[in-house]
Order: structure tokens, then C-alpha cells, then sequence
């Protein structure tokens, strides 16, 4: 199974009726299986929850804190990029040259590394005074 095939299969699940929108996310855990996770939507808005976040808390709940890459998929018509809060998630469990690979269901393709789509992100360091 190929991380966009996970990425396709699960995207089938999301919960999107208010939205439309339908997102499917695959990562890869340091252990090498594949966890996925689809945006699940709530009458109350902002109580929804990103395909990146169902995919990480997957992996987390299996005893796994470490990504190696990223696969996010949806019908849109350039390659779905993460939005700035999943940045910050992804960004706790992988590495600056962690590669995301934004795709859409046409096929188009684009890949970045985190610290590409972070410049200047909060880390731990910042917090080094404390
Ligand atoms: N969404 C994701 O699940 N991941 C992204 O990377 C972008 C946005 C979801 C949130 C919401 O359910 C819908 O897409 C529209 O914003």
C-alpha cells in the first residue's frame, strides 16, 4: 500500500458535509507503518478536526512520536496544502527535512520539507530560558 493509496482510501471516510471538502492524510510512523487520518466536521465549526490530526493521533495512539513523511490528498485544484495549525502538529512529531507531499486527485503533486513550509516556526528552542 502506497502512502497515496492510504491517503485515497481513508479520504473516503471524511466527515465533510458542511464543508464539501474531503481530506485524506497518510504518515508514515518511524516504526514504518502507515497511519491515516480524514477531516471529520461538526455542526459547531470550529470544533471539526484536520485529516492530519486524525492521521497523527492514529500513530500516536499506537505508541509511535515519530513521522518520516507526509501524504495529504483532496479534490482540489492545486495540491492541498496543509493549513498552519497542522503545520505545527506535523512539525512536533517529524524532522525539518521531513518531506509533505501535497496532492490532489488529479495527481499533481508537490513536495516540501517542514522547515520549507514553516520558515521561523515556535520550537522548543524558544522556550530554552524556561
Ligand atoms: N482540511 C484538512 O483536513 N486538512 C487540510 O490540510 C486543509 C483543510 C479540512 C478542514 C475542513 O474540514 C475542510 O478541510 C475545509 O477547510
Amino acid at each position: 500500500m502506497t502512502m497515496r493509496d492510504a491517503a485515497e482510501a481513508v479520504r473516503r471516510n471524511a466527515y465533510a458535509p458542511y464543508s464539501n471538502f474531503k481530506v485524506g492524510a497518510a504518515v508514515r510512523g518511524s516504526d514504518g507503518v502507515i497511519y491515516t487520518g480524514c477531516n471529520v466536521e461538526n455542526v459547531a465549526y470550529p470544533e471539526g478536526t484536520c485529516a492530519e490530526a486524525g492521521a497523527i493521533a492514529q500513530m500516536v495512539a499506537h505508541g509511535v512520536t515519530r513521522l518520516t513523511e507526509v501524504l495529504v490528498l483532496a479534490d482540489s485544484p492545486l495540491p492541498v496544502a496543509p493549513c498552519g495549525g497542522c503545520r505545527q502538529k506535523l512539525a512536533e512529531f517529524g524532522d525539518p527535512q521531513t518531506q509533505v507531499t501535497m496532492s490532489n486527485l488529479q495527481g499533481t503533486e508537490r513536495t516540501m520539507s517542514l522547515a520549507e513550509l514553516m520558515p521561523g516556526a515556535f520550537t522548543s528552542a524558544h522556550m530554552e530560558n524556561t
